[in-house]
């Protein structure tokens, strides 16, 4: 297992509580980091078992499309531990796949609320904690999505590619100012998004995965790991870039 050293870190992550948001704030806790964590949702199971972990860990719950709700989790940050070293803006939803026309207003505005509005707010916060330091990195996560067409994904595809191209220009403003800013593009991994999607049927997602040169899916500690990466110093010298994780899928 990779062994990253977070000790004395403040990491933010939204979209916590399950998938990839949990796994990355599992490998920050175990690589010393203390976190602060956002998510719609509270998994009762994932919190006590931080307790019992004696993680140094402060929960939100709460919908990262309401300001309210996300000013009080960076104040809470800044309360509980008066710095912020790492952002994971993680938090997204799939939307609701179908063909464009059948597409309602309602549903993109939904998508793009979330995984384009909310986020551009938490990277505003973000950047409010991290630059009278002058120092800090964010890891904003997108898809492969964002660097391909999915047929019958609009919305969802629409707003990954906003976050990729958000990650360039935010990355060409901040980085003179100690900020580094990069997007993570994962493939398919197995989170709950992922069974939602599938419908629970692993089968229906065979051809995606054949297409993946390794031939299997991503596990979130892997997506995980890439994120630690992209927090630490020795790879400060990648800067806006968004860095497929998909098992060769974006190869062909
Ligand atoms: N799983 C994949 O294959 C995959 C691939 C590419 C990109 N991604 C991206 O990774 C991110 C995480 O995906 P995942 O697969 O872990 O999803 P998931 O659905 O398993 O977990 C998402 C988490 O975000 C939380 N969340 C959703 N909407 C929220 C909101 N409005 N406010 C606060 N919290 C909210 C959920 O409660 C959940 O805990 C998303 O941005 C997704 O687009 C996932």
């Amino acid at each position: 297992m990779l062994s990253f050293d977070f000790k004395n870190k403040v990491v933010a992550i939204t979209g916590a509580s399950y998938g990839i948001g949990q796994a990355t704030a599992w490998a920050f806790v175990r690589s010393g980091a203390q976190v602060a964590l956002l998510d719609l949702e509270e998994n009762q199971g994932f919190l006590e078992e931080l307790k019992q972990q004696n993680a140094s860990f402060i929960f939100t719950k709460g919908d990262i499309r309401d300001v309210q709700v996300q000013q009080g989790f960076f104040d809470s940050i800044q309360a509980r531990f008066g710095r912020l070293d790492v952002s994971f803006l993680n938090a997204g939803i799939e939307g609701v796949p179908g063909p464009f026309l059948e597409s309602t207003r309602k549903d993109w505005t939904r998508t793009l609320d979330i995984n384009l509005e909310a986020l551009r707010e938490g990277v505003r916060l973000s950047l409010e904690a991290m630059l009278p330091q002058k120092q800090g990195a964010l890891v904003l996560n997108a898809s492969i999505a964002g660097l391909r067409g999915f047929a019958y994904s609009s919305a969802y595809v629409a707003s990954k590619h906003a976050v990729v191209g958000l990650t360039k220009c935010l990355a060409m403003e901040f980085a003179a100012q100690g900020i580094q800013i990069n997007a993570v593009c994962p493939g398919l991994i197995q989170t709950p998004m992922i069974d939602r999607f599938s419908g629970g049927d692993m089968e229906a997602l065979a051809p995606m995965i054949a297409r993946k040169a390794i031939g299997r899916i991503g596990q979130a500690e892997e997506v995980a790991h890439l994120v630690q990466y992209l927090s630490c110093p020795e790879s400060a010298f990648i800067v806006g870039q968004a860095i497929a994780i998909d098992g060769g899928y974006t190869l062909g």
